[in-house]
């Protein structure tokens, strides 16, 4: 065989390995995955894991608005069970149990045609961010004028998503509760699109924290335990 031959193929390989290993195998492996039913014994809830999906239209508004460039949708697996500094993660609202936060699985993103998995956390990460806001004012607020809740926010305003308007009667029940510096002029009020409609029905439907079935009983279980 000659040098150059055998210097391609081991190109080939060099490459291709890899590829199949880490790209088409788990793509494959990932496409044949479904939804699978919960034990209502074991799981103690029913249905199908995961549940329900994420609001599509309002992932296209997220995708388009790059976000995805500050925001994480993922909950890393612990690396040798140090994952004591996860506790709570994404749950600070009193709603919710603070329970250990698991982490993501693949199914997790089964009905997203793109996982924005992203690549940096310049803002919190928004795997859990449906569960952190009871009023969906709150959200707009924050994509309108982020600094009116945190004076250092690096967040960037989206307002190019919200209209201002003259008031038209009384108070519309959608327009934003802003002061001070970020209200607008006396006798207007701002108002979402339905493009930041959207958005904020997808901020509000990102709650990748469902029980997996037959493993987070057991997590929430020695939550319980380590609790007592
Ligand atoms: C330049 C980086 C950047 C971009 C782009 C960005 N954000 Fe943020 N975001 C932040 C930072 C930093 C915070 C934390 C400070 C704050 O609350 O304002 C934050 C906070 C948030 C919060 C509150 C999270 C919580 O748990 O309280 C939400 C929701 C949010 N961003 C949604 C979005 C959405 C939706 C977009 C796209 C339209 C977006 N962000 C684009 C940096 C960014």
């Amino acid at each position: 065989m000659s040098d150059f031959r055998k210097f391609t193929l081991s190109l080939m390989a060099a490459f291709g390995v890899p590829w199949l290993l880490l790209i088409i195998i788990p793509v494959m492996k990932y496409q044949r995955i479904q939804p699978i039913p919960y034990n209502k014994e074991v799981d103690g809830v029913e249905g199908y894991y995961p549940p329900t999906g994420i609001h599509r239209q309002g992932q296209l508004v997220y995708a388009r608005e790059g976000c995805v460039q500050c925001h994480s949708q993922m909950i890393r697996p612990a690396q040798l069970a140090l994952d004591g500094w996860r506790k709570g993660w994404g749950q600070d609202q009193e709603s919710r149990p603070a329970a250990p936060v698991r982490s993501n699985t693949m199914r997790d993103y089964l009905q997203e045609p793109y996982a924005f998995l992203g690549a940096q956390r310049i803002g919190p990460d928004l795997a859990n961010a449906g569960w952190r806001f009871t009023d969906r004012l709150d959200v707009h607020t924050q994509l309108y004028a982020p600094r009116s809740k945190d004076e250092w926010s690096v967040m960037p305003s989206f307002k190019h998503l919200y209209i201002v308007r003259k008031q038209q009667g009384p108070v519309a029940s959608n327009a934003l509760k802003l002061t001070g510096k970020y209200a607008p002029k006396k006798g207007y009020e701002v108002i979402p699109t339905p493009e930041a409609e959207a958005l904020v029905d997808y901020v509000l439907s990102l709650k990748k924290d469902y029980p997996v079935p037959g493993v987070t009983a057991a997590l929430a279980a020695a939550g319980e335990a380590a609790k007592k």
